[in-house]
């Protein structure tokens, strides 16, 4: 096993099945497609995605379902170079999560329709058999399971106080749809909070910038809340009230959004991962996810 320290992504993989039309469609018409591919997703397994690109050794862990869409699923993130042995594969009775994604030639929006229908979350016993000294960081994309992800953190910060100084654990987690159950319980148990703009608009927050300094009294003391607001760039704010904002940087064409956000996360985690500044790190999300917004897919950012 190489000795090089892994970011872990905690959270979905899914199948994306997408397709491109010329122009978002109307309810009830009849399009020819421009084209149809099937894609790894998920927001940690995107997340993954742009980490291995960028050269670090990158794990992802979740759950996935034995099936045919498993090998897809398992050879694309061996091409990518994740690693992915620690998955949990559940068998019989469970279906592999898939979202069907419309991308609109015309505008780069993508529309989402995504089906869970049984496939279990992550447990804390599972957690609990990974060895934290292989890892400098562990990213938690915040799902349906808040109150397993917060034991999951509770048990980083025991092994933190510890382990010696380069064996230490920094830790970041996504706040992304609102309606989440329990999201507040993971808020301040991190080092990093990635809010989304849907979850800050969902708390009343009309600007990135209102979005970090509000959601400041949620996270523990010196940590740093994300918070990336599509064409308007992305704002940070750490824990003393100091504010960082980027710009876009948008590509000539946008020609696909989706996994745009990801794409800004994993960016950023690469940046504060190597030990540089939250003003480098999202600007370095802002370049990475606009050039993604030029892009079909995340691959094609190598
Ligand atoms: P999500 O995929 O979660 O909806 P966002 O829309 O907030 O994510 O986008 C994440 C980042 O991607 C933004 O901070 C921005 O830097 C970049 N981005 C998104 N849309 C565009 C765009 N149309 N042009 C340039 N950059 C964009
Ligand atoms: C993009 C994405 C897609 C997936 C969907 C799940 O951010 O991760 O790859 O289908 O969101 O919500």
């Amino acid at each position: 096993m190489s000795s090089r320290k892994r970011v872990l992504c905690i959270g979905l993989v899914c199948v994306d099945m997408i397709s491109v039309v010329p122009e978002f469609p109307e309810e009830d018409s009849d399009h020819q497609v421009k084209d149809y591919y099937w894609q790894r997703g998920g927001n940690a397994s995107n997340t993954a995605s742009v980490l291995a690109l960028m050269g670090v050794a990158a794990e992802f862990y979740g759950t996935i379902a034995k099936g045919h869409e498993l090998h897809f699923l398992q050879n694309d993130m061996e091409e990518f170079g994740i690693l992915s042995e620690n998955c949990v594969t559940y068998g019989k009775g469970h279906s592999t999560p898939v979202s069907i994604v419309i991308v609109s030639g015309k505008t780069g929006s993508r529309t989402i329709l995504h089906s869970n229908k049984s496939l279990p979350e992550i447990r804390v016993d599972d957690f609990q058999k990974l060895d934290l000294k292989h890892y400098s960081w562990i990213h938690f994309e915040g799902r349906q399971n808040c109150e397993a992800i917060q034991q999951m953190l509770l048990c980083i910060e025991e092994y933190n106080k510890t382990a010696s100084k380069g064996d230490t654990v920094l830790t970041s987690v996504e706040a992304e749809k609102p309606r989440r159950p329990k999201t507040d319980l993971i808020l301040n148990h991190s080092d990093y909070v990635f809010i989304s703009k849907e979850f800050a608009r969902d708390r009343n927050f009309d600007t990135k910038e209102s979005a970090v300094k509000g959601m400041l009294p949620y996270i523990r003391p010196g940590a740093t809340v994300i918070c990336a607001w599509g064409e308007d760039g992305a704002a940070a704010s750490t824990g003393d009230g100091e504010l960082f904002v980027s710009h876009t940087f948008p590509p000539v064409l946008v020609v696909d959004t989706l996994g745009a956000g990801d794409t800004f996360n994993g960016s950023c985690i690469y940046a504060l991962n190597k030990g540089h500044s939250i003003q480098k790190a999202i600007t370095l999300g802002c370049k990475v996810a606009g050039a993604k917004c030029g892009l079909k897919c995340i691959k094609d950012l190598k």
